[in-house]
């Protein structure tokens, strides 16, 4: 039997590497990466630490910027067990911003029918040992690989992989992107090695987390809406307002275009009514990273 990648219409329909060239233009030197988190605003800092059981289900903790220097910073990432992620590069390292856009330029062009509408990025920068655990981004991605080695799983994003139940919690921002995990799905999974210059690309919405193979890694993950993925989107945060109201909601993959259409349309009021308050706004900082201390992170009291 053949299993669907995916079940949301699209024209990327399975996961595929893709070359690249923003290594060789010096993004990710030591130099230009403790450079860059010198200069970067500590507003757009994420910082967490993973920890996994032997079931794969994960717990996190949250680390603060603090205050090392640029390559103090990378010292503790590059010793430690962190993953780092820098928001919105486009404000925060708009030369790398361009060089990607380009990039994604390229990429886009092999699927005929993908248009982009909106791009952001995210440069993750984690420690040798670092594993991202089991979610799905509400959005296209093409994660450009610039250093170390990471093996991704692309799991498939059918319903037992990806409950849209749990799919409207994660775009009402009522959880963070984890999905729940179960090691059966390891047997469904695409794995693919990514060495420095490859970029992947994988169908709109699928499961997928990373394990760092043994390597200080560097990638520049760039997600981008369509008008597809908005609509889905407006869907999803639609459903999850007639949910909470006691509705149920039909799957969005049986909606014909108008009809997401209009869930879209719907969601900007909602939202401009305050329909759904996000439940992951603030939360406690664990640590702060420090080059001596285990993993790279130092507790805050
Ligand atoms: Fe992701």
């Amino acid at each position: 039997m053949t299993v669907a990648r995916t079940r949301y219409a699209g024209p990327i329909t399975e996961a595929r590497v893709h070359d690249h060239r923003l290594v060789e233009q010096g993004f990710a030197t030591d130099e230009a990466l403790a450079a860059m988190l010198e200069r970067y605003p500590a507003g757009l800092f994420d910082i967490n630490l993973y920890d996994y059981d032997e079931a794969g289900q994960v717990s996190l903790r949250t680390g603060a910027r603090g205050r090392l220097g640029g390559a103090d910073l990378l010292a503790a990432i590059q010793q430690g067990r962190l993953w780092v992620n820098l928001r919105e590069v486009e404000t925060g390292w708009p030369e790398l911003w361009a060089a990607a856009m380009a990039e994604f330029g390229d990429v886009q062009a092999r699927y005929p029918g993908l248009r982009a509408v909106r791009q952001s990025g995210q440069l993750i920068l984690s420690s040798p040992r670092a594993r991202v655990p089991y979610h799905f981004d509400a959005a296209g991605v093409v994660l450009f690989h610039l250093r170390g080695r990471k093996r991704v799983f692309v799991y498939p994003g059918d319903e037992a992989h990806l409950a849209e139940t749990d799919m409207e919690q994660v775009v009402t921002r009522q959880t963070t992107e984890e999905l729940p995990y179960r090691l059966a799905f390891e047997a469904d999974a695409q794995i693919m090695d990514l060495e420095p210059g490859q970029a992947l690309t994988w169908p709109l919405y699928a499961p997928h987390r990373v394990e760092n193979l043994d390597r200080f890694c560097v990638s520049l993950s760039m997600d981008f809406q369509t008008w597809p993925s908005r609509f889905r989107n407006g869907a999803l945060f639609t459903n999850a307002v007639l949910r909470r109201a006691g509705g149920r909601p039909r799957f969005t993959d049986r909606m014909s275009t108008p009809e997401l259409a209009a869930r879209w349309a719907a969601s900007l009021a909602l939202k401009r009514a305050g329909a759904m308050k996000s439940r992951i706004a603030g939360f406690e900082r664990d640590f702060e990273p420090d080059a001596g201390a285990a993993d790279g992170a130092r507790a805050l009291a």
